[in-house]
């Protein structure tokens, strides 16, 4: 296939008196890792919004496989197979590992009445309780399956999240700081799993994250937003030793 996976052109968006981002672009191909990476407010969660439908930009196109996502919801974009995970981590209590999975699968194959069946003790089909068991592998949530999500560490929280979001078998993976709060230990846990997911299923990814190390061994290639501005883009190892950027973000300290 040619031509970018997804596309971003010129994408701008305020809120009120801030400027959240201004005329960011980017692109990602198919099966390709990027990282997106800036200081504290630099308009990187706007970013992942604005290409997931969470917000509509003010100006810009955002375009995925050639089609143009404007009018598109995030419902319907994961139909298209882009998903994204949160920055706060959202679990639900009295909901088993397995549980916040067969949700996300049935909110992708419509089935039932999501929560209301759940809660209604609908039992899970063989395929979907397959379908799940494959991402829970992938993830290595398999031993906790069955067990409650207030009772898992963030570290593992963290991983429900991602395999929530692998459940739609997206071509395209939005990360939204995946190993915050995390331990050394975790965040190792975490890289090697993305590690997997990118190279055994060739998905696309797109991470934001202040683990620069993290960011090091993963992306490809790197986009610097500093102020709503993209201020460097290019190969990982190339941006991470711009002085620009070792002013704006990394500080003398990387
Ligand atoms: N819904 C909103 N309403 C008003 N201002 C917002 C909103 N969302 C973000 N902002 C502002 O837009 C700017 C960019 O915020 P954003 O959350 O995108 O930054 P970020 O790079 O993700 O930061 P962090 O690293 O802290 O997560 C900030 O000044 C923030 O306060
Ligand atoms: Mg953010």
């Amino acid at each position: 296939m040619s031509g970018p996976l997804l596309e971003a052109e010129a994408v701008s968006k305020r809120f009120s008196g801030i400027v959240a981002l201004s005329d960011v672009s980017l692109h990602v191909a198919d099966g390709e890792f990027v990282a997106v990476i800036g200081p504290n407010g630099a308009g990187k969660s706007t970013l992942f919004n604005c290409l997931s439908g969470v917000l509509r930009p003010d100006r810009g196109t955002v375009t995925f496989r050639g089609r143009s996502l404007e009018r598109l919801r995030p419902s319907a974009r994961a139909r298209l197979g882009i998903a994204r995970t949160f920055q706060r981590i959202e679990l639900f209590g009295g909901m088993t590992v397995l549980d916040h999975l067969l949700v996300a699968d049935r909110a992708r194959t419509r089935r039932g009445g999501l929560w209301s069946d759940l809660f209604r003790g609908s039992r899970p089909t063989s395929e979907e309780l397959e379908r799940c068991g494959i991402v829970l592998e992938l993830v290595g949530l398999t031993e906790w399956a069955d067990r409650p999500a207030e009772s898992l560490s963030l570290g593992k929280g963290r991983l429900v999240e991602l395999a929530r979001a692998l459940m739609c078998d997206p071509a395209l993976l939005f990360l939204d700081e995946p190993s915050s709060g995390l331990d050394r230990h975790e965040t190792a846990e975490m890289s090697a799993t993305l590690e997997t997911v990118s190279r055994q299923h060739g998905t696309a990814i797109v991470l934001i994250e202040h683990d620069v190390p993290m960011v090091r061994r993963l992306a490809e290639r790197t986009y610097v937003l500093d102020y709503g501005q993209l201020i460097a883009d290019g190969p990982t190892e190339d941006v991470l030793g711009d002085e620009r950027v070792r002013v704006a973000y990394l500080g003398d300290n990387s």
